[in-house]
């Protein structure tokens, strides 16, 4: 067993231990992955300040997200299909998430349901919503998340028709995986996952096989998920579905400080800056160079918060210092995940959190409510400052 420092070891384990269309599936970018590998690269352009003699000995990173204690500004994005990376991924997902004081959000696309991650928790967690057309299936999935305790709605805008990834459609990828020769070879190679998978019962999308009506089976759901994306999306049937719920609403994947303006007016709680990880608009910018102009639009006060390439602690705190009130990590826990199941999200987020400590100690400062725009180099402010 390798001893395992930084998120990049557990995206080498995950990379071993799950079959290759799996793996493939998270470590991917849409089309040529400029966008996919921008959201990293442009962190490393933003340098931290080194400061000293500042009394770092007591410090916090203990703050609020949508007005919930966490234990640091970091809550887990919506990952489809963690159930396939782990068996019953998303339980895991979520006890590590539980355990580490910060939030779960449970994707529409996943394999245990709302009702599963509610048994098996018994806390409260957040419920990640597709813009559907299925108007009785989107009621209901409102009543379940309602009903199983579902305390905020991530709602999803930047995915109303799929981006291209050549992985998924090289490696012919669905879950649960068709008993094709290359599919039998790939996960006869990986007999540790296939025997946890033959001993759950969560193989396929929990949330929607029973309960849209006519899904019963693997060929019913592609055809109705093929279907159901809404492409008619509008500003309208954001706010019509912000006030369905009734509850607070992080607006997730915009990526533009015109958007970002015109989300203050539905009456969302928050917005995720976000991109998807890169796995929607190639070209588009990474969302830590989006930032500082969203700041600017939403002005100071407003819950905003970060995905799409944070890995480490200190990208972490660059997003904060950039305007952030906190952040999403999706590949970072999910690497976790197809590596060592809960435990391996657990280590993910004791990495996360050391490395966010530290730097923020080195920056000079011990409390992470005071990690701003000053705590970055002055010409890397971007118009956050
Ligand atoms: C494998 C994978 C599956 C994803 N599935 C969903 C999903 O079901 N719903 C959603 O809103 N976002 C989904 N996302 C996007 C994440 O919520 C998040 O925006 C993204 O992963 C952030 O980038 P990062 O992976 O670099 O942290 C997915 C991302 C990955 C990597």
């Amino acid at each position: 067993m390798p001893v395992i420092t930084e998120i990049e070891d557990l995206r080498r384990l995950h990379r071993q231990r799950v079959p290759r269309m799996f793996y493939d599936y998270v470590d991917v970018g849409a089309w040529t992955g400029s966008t996919y590998r921008a959201n990293r690269a442009d962190f490393g352009r933003i340098l931290l300040r080194q400061r000293v003699a500042r009394n770092i000995e007591n410090r916090n990173l203990a703050t609020t997200m949508l007005g919930q204690q966490v234990s640091m500004p970091l809550a887990l994005a919506p990952v489809g299909l963690l159930g396939m990376q782990h068996p019953d991924g998303e339980i895991c997902a979520a006890r590590a998430a539980l355990a580490a004081g910060v939030p779960f959000t449970l994707s529409t696309m996943s394999m245990c349901s709302i009702e599963d991650v509610a048994r098996a928790t018994g806390a409260p967690f957040w419920f990640q919503l597709y813009t559907l057309r299925d108007e009785e299936f989107l009621d209901s999935v409102l009543d379940r998340a309602r009903r199983a305790g579902v305390s905020a709605l991530v709602l999803t805008l930047d995915l109303t028709i799929q981006g291209q990834r050549h992985k998924d459609l090289k490696n012919r990828m669905t879950a649960p995986p068709r008993m094709t020769l290359p599919n039998l070879i790939d996960i006869a190679m990986h007999p540790r996952w296939a025997l946890g998978m033959l001993r759950t019962r969560r193989r396929s999308f929990g949330n929607i096989v029973g309960h849209a009506r006519g899904v019963t089976n693997l060929g019913d759901l592609m055809d109705w998920t093929s279907r159901q994306f809404d492409q008619r999306l509008d500003w309208a049937r954001v706010e019509q579905i912000i006030r369905k719920w009734g509850g607070p609403v992080i607006l997730k994947g915009i990526n533009d400080p015109e958007d970002a303006r015109r989300a203050l007016d539905t009456g969302c709680a928050a917005i995720l800056v976000s991109n998807h990880g890169g796995r929607q608009l190639d070209g588009a910018p990474s969302t830590i160079r989006a930032l500082p102009l969203i700041r600017r639009a939403v002005g100071p006060d407003f819950p905003l918060y970060l995905d799409s390439g944070i890995q480490s602690g200190q990208e972490a705190l660059k997003a904060i210092a950039s305007g952030a009130n906190g952040v999403f990590i999706g590949r970072a826990f999910t690497y976790g995940l197809g590596a060592m199941g809960q435990k391996g999200v657990e280590t993910a987020l004791t990495i996360l959190r050391r490395e966010m400590d530290i730097t923020m100690a080195l920056c000079g400062v011990n409390d992470i409510r005071n990690f701003g725009p000053e705590c970055l180099w002055p010409g890397d402010r971007g118009n956050a400052a």
